[in-house]
C-alpha cells in the first residue's frame, strides 16, 4: 500500500481526500487519479535521464486533464493514433512535440499527421514509408522519420505486451532497416530518416534485453550518421503488489553509460511508470455470495472497467474503504460482466465485506480507463482528478442516451 493510501478515523483516505466520500458524490464505478502522483512520476523520469526528451505514452491514460498537466510541465507525446493526435492537439499540445507510432498507420491518420506537422513518425514498414513519401509529396511536406526496429530480442514481460521478437507485428528487422537506410536519398525521398526507435515491450522485467536493443541500434547507426535519434520506447516496469521489479536508476545507469561520448539524442515513450500507480479503481460491493474456498464479492466494476486482470492475469491491489480488523476471508472479485473472464482480482484475502461497501482497486491508472469499453451496454464510468486541496470531475460518466447517440 503506498504511504498516500491510508486509513484515517476507520476511512480510507488518499492523501488528505475521503474515497468514500467521493464515491458518495459522483457514484461508482469510477476512476480517481493523483495528479501530484503523476508529475512526481514524470519529474522522477526527468531526473533519472536528464537529457532525455521524455514523450509520455497517451495509450496509457489521455485523460485531457492528464494531457494538459504534463505539458504544463514540459512533457512532449507519443500517440499511436490519429485520435490520440487529436486529443493531445485539443489538450494544447503543439504538433511539434508529438511523435506518432504505430504499426497500422491508415492513409488518412498519415494525412492528418502531416497537415498537422507532427514532430516525428517511427515508420514501421517499407510499405509505410512509400505512403508517407507520396502523401508528403503531395502536401509539399517534408516529415522527419525515424525507422522502428525489430531488434528480435525477446523482452522480460507478459508475451501479449512482447514486442521485439523477430515474429513480432512490429518494427522492421536489422538487415531490412539497414537496406533502407542505405537507400534513402533525403534529395529524392519526401522524407528525412534521423532517427531509430526501440520498443522492446511493456512492464519489463529486466533490463538486459533492452540493453541488448540499445547495442543494435547503436550499431546500426554508427553506419549511417544521418541517424542522430533514438528512440528507446517505453517500458518501465512498476510494482503492482509489492513483487520487485527493476527501478528506473537500473534502467537509467547502464543506458546512459552506453550513450556516453555520444552525439545521440534520446527520447522515451513511458506510459505505465508515470500514471499506474496514480490511478485507483473504486466499486461497490453488490453481492456477496459463498464459495467452495471463500467468498465471492460481485461488484459493479469489472472487464469493462479494467480488463487488465481478465487480458493479462494481472494482479491488482485491492483495500476495502472501510477498515475492518475481522479475520479475513479468501475472497474472490468479480464484475457483473456475463463472461467468466470477469475478474478484478481472483484470489485475495479480504475482511468479510457486505453489500454497499467499496473497494479500491490500485495501481489502475494505466491502461485502466482507456482499455474500457461499453460491453454488456455498459456506460464508460466517471474520471476523477485528485488534487492536493480539492478534486473534480474530468470525465463525466456516460449516460444510457450516450450509449446510442451515435445508431442511425
Ligand atoms: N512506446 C510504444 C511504441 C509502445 O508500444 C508502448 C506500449 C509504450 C511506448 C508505452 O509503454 P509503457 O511505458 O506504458 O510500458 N495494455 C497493456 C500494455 C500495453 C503496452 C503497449 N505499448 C497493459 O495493460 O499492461
Amino acid at each position: 500500500m503506498s504511504s498516500t493510501l491510508a486509513y484515517q478515523d476507520g476511512r480510507l483516505h488518499w492523501h488528505r481526500h475521503d474515497l468514500a466520500g467521493i464515491a458518495a458524490q459522483v457514484g461508482t464505478p469510477c476512476y480517481l487519479y493523483d495528479f501530484e502522483g503523476i508529475r512526481a512520476n514524470f519529474r522522477r523520469l526527468q531526473a533519472a535521464f536528464p537529457s532525455a526528451e521524455i514523450h509520455y505514452s497517451l495509450k496509457a491514460n489521455a485523460n485531457l486533464a492528464v494531457i494538459r498537466a504534463l505539458h504544463a510541465i514540459g512533457a512532449h507525446f507519443d500517440a499511436v493514433s490519429g485520435g490520440e493526435i487529436f486529443r493531445a492537439v485539443q489538450a494544447g499540445v503543439p504538433p511539434s512535440q508529438i511523435v506518432f507510432a504505430g504499426v497500422g498507420k491508415t492513409h488518412r491518420e498519415l494525412d492528418y499527421a502531416l497537415r498537422l506537422g507532427v514532430g516525428w513518425i517511427n515508420a514501421e514498414s517499407s510499405g509505410e514509408l512509400a505512403r508517407i513519401d507520396q502523401l508528403a509529396r503531395s502536401l509539399r511536406a517534408t516529415p522527419r522519420l525515424a525507422l522502428r526496429l525489430n531488434p528480435d530480442v525477446r523482452a522480460d514481460t507478459h508475451p501479449h505486451i512482447a514486442t521485439g521478437h523477430a515474429a513480432a507485428k512490429f518494427g522492421i528487422p536489422l538487415a531490412e532497416a539497414a537496406d533502407l537506410l542505405s537507400a534513402h536519398d533525403p534529395s529524392r525521398d519526401a522524407y528525412r530518416i534521423e532517427g531509430l526507435h526501440v520498443h522492446i515491450g511493456s512492464q519489463l522485467g529486466s533490463v538486459d534485453h533492452t540493453l541488448e536493443a540499445l547495442d543494435a541500434a547503436l550499431a546500426l547507426m554508427d553506419g549511417f550518421p544521418f541517424l542522430t535519434t533514438l528512440d528507446l520506447g517505453g517500458g518501465f516496469p512498476v510494482s503492482y503488489t509489492g513483487e520487485p521489479v527493476p527501478t528506473l536508476e537500473a534502467f537509467a545507469e547502464p543506458i546512459t553509460a552506453a550513450l556516453q561520448g555520444r552525439p545521440v539524442r534520446l527520447i522515451l515513450e513511458p506510459g505505465r511508470y508515470i500514471v499506474a500507480e496514480n490511478g485507483i479503481l473504486l466499486v461497490e460491493v453488490q453481492y456477496v455470495k459463498p464459495t467452495s474456498d471463500g467468498v465471492i464479492y460481485v461488484t459493479d466494476g469489472g472487464m469493462t472497467e479494467l480488463i487488465r486482470p481478465a487480458l493479462y492475469a494481472a494482479t491488482h491491489g485491492v483495500l476495502p474503504l472501510r477498515h475492518m480488523p475481522e479475520a479475513a476471508v479468501i475472497s474472490h472479485v468479480v464484475g457483473p460482466v456475463c463472461e467468466s473472464a470477469d475478474v478484478l482480482r481472483a484470489v485475495v484475502a479480504l475482511p468479510l465485506l457486505r453489500e454497499g461497501d467499496l473497494l479500491a482497486v490500485l495501481h489502475a491508472g494505466a491502461y485502466g480507463a482507456v482499455m474500457a469499453s461499453n460491453y454488456n451496454a455498459r456506460p464508460l464510468a466517471p474520471e476523477i482528478a485528485l488534487e492536493s486541496d480539492d478534486w473534480r470531475v474530468v470525465r463525466r460518466r456516460q449516460r444510457w442516451e450516450d450509449l446510442i447517440a451515435e445508431e442511425v
